[in-house]
């Protein structure tokens, strides 16, 4: 297996931390005490690709919780951080009383984008990507704005999620050849209907397709994997390891371009997933996953 993945200019472990849920989570369970704890286990597990957001955040008025705690985590990690790539998000809106909503005008991201670095506490973002489209205003406005970010260096790689593929190739007219670093879509076992469409595209236009919610999310779908899937149960029992490491095994083998990010509150869930940085599965237990999901 190929052991590193390019995103843009950046070359990063092929699998990264999902930080969401060291700030907020939708399953009731409560956030970690020291979330620097498991940004540091996976940092010593050789990860070096670490995805944020400005929501991901315990209420509406902590915005940039996440950025400020992986900011923190990489100022006190003992080791070398200088190829760690923090990718991070904008164009959802989070306002008093829980409302939330979408802006994807020029002022907003770059107001986002400015307090992205303060919470990072660095000069440029790594990767900054529209969260989710503002269909109150044109899509290539929003990429235009973040193509202006850009140039103005205040970003070095622009990203988008939760794009359709019309919406890759706006970005991709309005950013040119290369200019467009990743698309980040939701892509599991559970969910690929709408996804794998475009992270078949991506392939095509040679962009790197970051699968978020790689085990199905927060819903409890991490831990019933391998009852829903047996060919992932077959694989996991007979190589003796977690049905989620197969599963991210599974997902990087569905192409160089892809980089799933699963999640992590707790050291060990991290540790236990970046093993599948040197699983090597036989063919045939992927080709009967792939069969089964697909
Ligand atoms: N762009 C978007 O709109 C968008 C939306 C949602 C998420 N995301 C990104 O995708 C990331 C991942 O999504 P997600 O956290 O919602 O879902 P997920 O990665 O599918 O699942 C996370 C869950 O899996 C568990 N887990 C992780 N590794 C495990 C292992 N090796 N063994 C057993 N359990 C394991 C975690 O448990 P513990 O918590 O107990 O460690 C956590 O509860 C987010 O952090 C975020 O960065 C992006």
């Amino acid at each position: 297996m190929v052991r590193e993945r390019k995103i843009g200019q950046f070359t990063v472990s092929p699998i990264g931390l999902g930080a969401m849920v060291l700030s907020m989570r939708s399953d009731g369970r409560p956030i970690p005490e020291n979330p620097a704890a498991t940004i540091h286990a996976a940092l010593d597990a050789g990860i070096t690709l670490i995805d944020t957001a400005d929501i991901y955040a315990p209420t509406w008025d902590t915005m940039g919780h996440n950025e400020r705690i992986i900011g923190e985590a990489l100022r006190t990690y003992d080791g070398d951080t200088s190829d760690v790539v923090v990718c991070t998000k904008a164009g959802i809106t989070r306002l008093e009383g829980e409302r939330w909503g979408r802006n994807g005008t020029r002022e907003y991201l770059r107001e986002r984008a400015l307090l992205a670095v303060e919470a990072l506490g660095v000069e440029q973002l790594d990767v900054f990507y529209l969260h989710r489209p503002d269909w109150s205003i044109l899509y290539g406005q929003s990429i235009q704005a973040l193509a202006e970010l850009r140039t103005e260096g205040l970003v070095k790689e622009v990203g988008i999620s939760n794009a359709s593929a019309e919406e890759i190739r706006i970005a991709l007219d309005v950013l040119g050849d290369g200019g467009l670093a990743a698309v980040q879509n939701e892509f599991s076992p559970w969910f690929h209907h709408t996804s794998r469409l475009e992270m078949e595209l991506c392939a095509a236009l040679g962009i790197t397709f970051v699968a978020y919610a790689p085990f199905g999310g927060l819903s409890g779908s991490a831990r019933s994997l391998d009852r829903r899937f047996p060919a992932i149960r077959r694989a996991a029992g007979e190589l003796g390891i977690s049905p989620q490491r197969v599963t991210l095994a599974w997902e990087l083998s569905l192409g160089d371009h892809v980089i799933p990010i699963p999640g992590a509150s707790r050291p060990e869930s991290i540790t236990d997933s970046a093993k599948a940085l040197t699983d090597d599965i036989p063919q045939a237990m992927l080709d009967a996953i792939t069969e089964e999901v697909f």
